[in-house]
């Protein structure tokens, strides 16, 4: 198994580069960034982990050294958000970079899995399948967008209100998009059932949808999440390796291209959007199926999904036409 993290050096790369780099999975990790990768991975060398580590930089055909023969590709690479900006300000830097990166994985590793961070995720994955389908390498059950960290911030939130040990193990489905009003958590799906008084739903709703923001405000300037989410790529990327390498009963919500995957179309049509977060199986070539959860929505989430499907339209619509029609 082959992993790469493209934007190896940033404040998600670094964290995540070393929790793959510890990973009894992965055999060979290739980081790839503009700056610093050199110094990144003679550091992350001297791990006495399985994984061999090499590092690219731009220069010498770096992108491309670093992309051949890759099995999965994890992009955080882009500029985060400072205090008062939305995911959708970063749009116009980080479009144009993951869209060159994801050209390379087309030229260089056309089969890998390729789970998208750079936000704002409900644009750059659209994005990424357009730059796919132009190239003839577009398989919608190997491309993903990260949406994981908003599943572990409802685990997390919810824990005050289960008294859980170990939040991990309240199972919460958080579908639609990756950025405020879009984001919906499904808190009468919860496996186990937690029963959430209703004085409290709105703020928790709330919490999950902007958690986001704490940290950039709590950050003052110097970013935003970056080793939650570094956690959160890690736990996608694990189970995307395990359920590649043949493990079965995986499931994990992501941001996918619903057309491309079995059981997406019920929900595209439900939803009105063809990019979506839902629940999905993963197997051996990637999503298995896509699990309609979109109709078990209470009266309350309903309402929730309502607004998502608004904002989410928007920001998918922005993706493709800048593919098509480029700035
Ligand atoms: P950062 O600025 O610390 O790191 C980004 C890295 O990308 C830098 O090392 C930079 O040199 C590199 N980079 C820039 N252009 C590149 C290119 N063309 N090729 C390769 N590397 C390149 O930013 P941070 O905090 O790590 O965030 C990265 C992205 O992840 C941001 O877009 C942020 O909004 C997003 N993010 C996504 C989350 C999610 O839930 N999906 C959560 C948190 C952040």
């Amino acid at each position: 198994m082959k992993a790469v993290v493209a934007g190896a050096s940033g404040g998600i790369g670094q964290p995540l580069s070393l929790l793959l780099k510890a990973c009894p999975l992965v055999d060979k990790l290739a980081l790839y960034d503009v700056v610093n990768t050199p110094g990144v991975t003679a550091d992350l060398s001297h791990i006495s982990s399985i994984a061999q580590i090499e590092g690219y930089l731009p220069a010498d055909d770096g992108m491309k050294k670093a992309l051949t023969g890759a099995d999965i590709v994890v992009i955080p690479a882009g500029i985060p958000r400072k205090p008062g900006m939305t995911r959708d300000d970063l749009f116009k830097i980080n479009a144009g970079i993951v869209q060159g990166l994801v050209q390379g994985c087309a030229e260089h590793c056309p089969d890998a899995y390729i789970l998208v961070i750079s936000n704002p995720v409900n644009s750059t994955v659209p994005i990424a399948a357009e730059v796919l389908k132009k190239a003839g390498k577009f398989n919608a059950k190997k491309l993903f967008g990260v949406t994981t960290l908003d599943v572990v911030r409802s685990e997390t939130f919810v824990q005050s209100i289960t008294g859980e040990r170990d939040p991990s193990k309240t199972v919460i489905p958080v579908i639609g998009g990756h950025s405020g009003e879009t984001i919906v958590p499904l808190f009468s799906q919860a496996k186990p059932a937690v029963k959430i008084p209703e004085d409290k739903l709105d703020a928790l709703v709330n919490r999950v949808q902007f958690g986001g923001d704490e940290v950039v405000k709590a950050k003052d300037g110097a970013g935003s999440a970056t080793l939650s989410m570094a956690y959160a790529g890690y736990r996608f990327a694990e189970k995307v390796m395990k359920a590649a390498k043949g493990e079965s009963g995986i499931i994990e919500p992501t941001f996918m291209y619903l057309p491309g995957v079995p059981g997406g179309d019920e929900i595209a049509k439900a939803t009105g959007c063809e990019y979506f977060s839902v629940p999905v199986e993963l197997g051996k070539e990637g999503a298995l199926k896509a699990t309609n959860i979109v109709k078990d929505a209470n009266d309350y989430e309903k309402k929730l999904l309502e607004k998502c499907y608004e904002g989410l339209k928007g920001n998918i619509s922005k993706g493709i036409d800048f593919v098509a029609n480029p700035p």
